[in-house]
């Protein structure tokens, strides 16, 4: 018989079905046993009696997380999770759990549960969080392949860095040093050139040293880069991208945000209004006095010109407008050395960052890219950065230089504010952050 997926139950009722799965809880009330088996794409209740004979019995002995084949016959149930059930004919006990499983149905503190997050995730709450990963992935490669961009990839083993070298992660490369990408961006600047349209979701490593809600070692980046594109086009193509992913979600994964007790109204207004927009000047005259009593009490730092904001500043900003903000224009010093800069003020750089709204912070990083070859080796210099290793980026400004631009968006950070959680820690399976390297 093949085996039918929980998430498809509703098509099969009063059929019998072959349900492969783990057992997640059992209960038994004197002649019935509720099982509640999950197989990945959802829960549902199974039910066995005691007339059911050798069922039963093999029911009496499935411990937690116990994998098994139940074949049954579905029932609308308006009483059982899920509004489906099974009526139990046979069991196949796959492989029954000796040991007592270490994530029971009680509450675990966070330490316990990353550390045991091979199998803290397959927990109902873990498994929503996950797919709505799924979801944000596969909407943006669907954004980008419906508008002819071309899929491509960057290198993780770089020769230098991208983003600042505060951040770097070496490893040896035989003779030479190496770095973990911390941005696909330069490569695909090249590949820009190549195809004209271009995007990849790819890792991107980051030595964090610090230890917040926001910052993964180790994440994951949706980066696209467009020749013959401005500053202006970029931030509509960002804003289009950031509905498209969050409108997917609000009607393929209804179920996972009702299951994370999401209220979607910020989520609604995202995809409705058109997105706010300040530019660097503004946000520091707004946060700080949105902030001004908090400022006076020294609980938060007044923001100065040239400095990034913390956290508190990008709650406030989200607070403020409720929906994502842009904040373009910031000081050239502020950025990375690859930034046009705004022909008008050539202090500030035709940069854009994207602040979600509710707390969730900055979740895109963007910018028309220098086009010119001696600004380019300018700002390398300024930067403190050698040219040799960028000689081949600095060849893509002799050898047909055009303007365009690109951008980043962390993929778990807008996952983190779809499903509104706490911490970027549960959006990815195996999260890598400065005490975690394990498992
Ligand atoms: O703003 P960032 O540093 O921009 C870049 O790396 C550009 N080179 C991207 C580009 O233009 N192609 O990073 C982009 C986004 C941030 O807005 C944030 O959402 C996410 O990546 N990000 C992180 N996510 C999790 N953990 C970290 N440590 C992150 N650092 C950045
Ligand atoms: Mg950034």
């Amino acid at each position: 018989m093949e085996q039918t997926y929980i998430e498809d139950i509703a098509h099969k009722v009063g059929e019998e079905v072959l349900i492969c799965g783990w057992l997640y809880n059992r209960r038994e009330s004197g002649k019935i046993q509720f099982l509640l088996i999950r197989d990945g794409t959802g829960v549902i209740q199974a039910v066995v009696t005691k007339a059911d004979g050798e069922a039963f019995e093999k029911a009496l002995r499935l411990t937690q997380e116990s994998s098994l084949k139940v074949r049954g016959t579905v029932r609308e149930d308006a009483r059982a999770p899920g509004g489906y059930e099974l009526q139990i004919k046979d069991i196949e006990i796959v492989q029954r759990v000796e040991e007592k499983y270490p994530i029971d149905l009680k509450e675990h503190g966070p330490a316990f549960l990353l550390d045991h997050r091979h199998l803290w995730i397959r927990t109902p709450r873990q498994t929503a969080i996950l797919r709505l990963r799924h979801e944000v992935m596969q909407a943006i490669r669907d954004f980008f392949n419906e508008r002819g961009f071309i899929a491509t990839e960057a290198p993780i083993l770089t020769p230098s860095a991208c983003e600042g070298t505060t951040t770097l992660f070496e490893v040896n490369y035989f003779d030479e040093k190496a770095y973990l990408s911390q941005s696909g961006q330069l490569y695909l600047e090249a590949t820009a050139m190549a195809l004209g349209r271009v995007y990849w979701i790819g890792p991107a490593f980051r030595a964090e040293k610090s230890k917040t809600r926001k910052h993964l070692t180790e994440f994951w980046m949706a980066e696209a880069e467009v020749a013959f594109f401005d500053h202006e086009q970029n931030l509509k193509l960002q804003e289009e991208l950031v509905k498209y992913v969050i409108g997917r979600c609000l009607q393929k994964r209804a179920r996972e945000l009702k299951e994370l007790g999401r209220q979607t109204e910020s989520l609604e207004r995202a995809v409705a209004e058109p997105f706010a927009r300040i530019t660097y000047a503004e946000s520091l005259e707004i946060i700080n006095e949105l902030l001004k009593e908090r400022i006076a009490s020294g609980e938060v730092e007044k923001l100065n010109w040239g400095d990034d904001f913390g956290a508190p500043h990008e709650e406030a900003l989200g607070q403020h407008f409720g929906r994502p903000v842009f904040v373009e224009f910031f000081p050239a010093k502020m950025k990375a050395f690859y930034m046009e800069p705004k022909p008008d003020n050539p202090d500030l750089v035709l940069a854009a960052d994207l602040i979600a709204p509710e707390g969730y912070g900055e979740i895109i990083g963007g910018s028309q890219r220098i086009s010119d070859i001696n600004l380019l080796k300018q700002r390398l210099k300024d930067f403190g950065l050698p040219e040799e290793p960028y000689q081949w980026y600095i060849d893509l400004r002799k050898y047909g230089g055009v303007p365009h631009s690109g951008f980043g968006l962390g993929v778990e950070r807008l996952t983190t504010w779809i499903a509104g959680l706490e911490h970027l820690r549960e959006t990815i399976p195996f999260p890598r952050m400065i005490y975690r390297l394990k498992p």
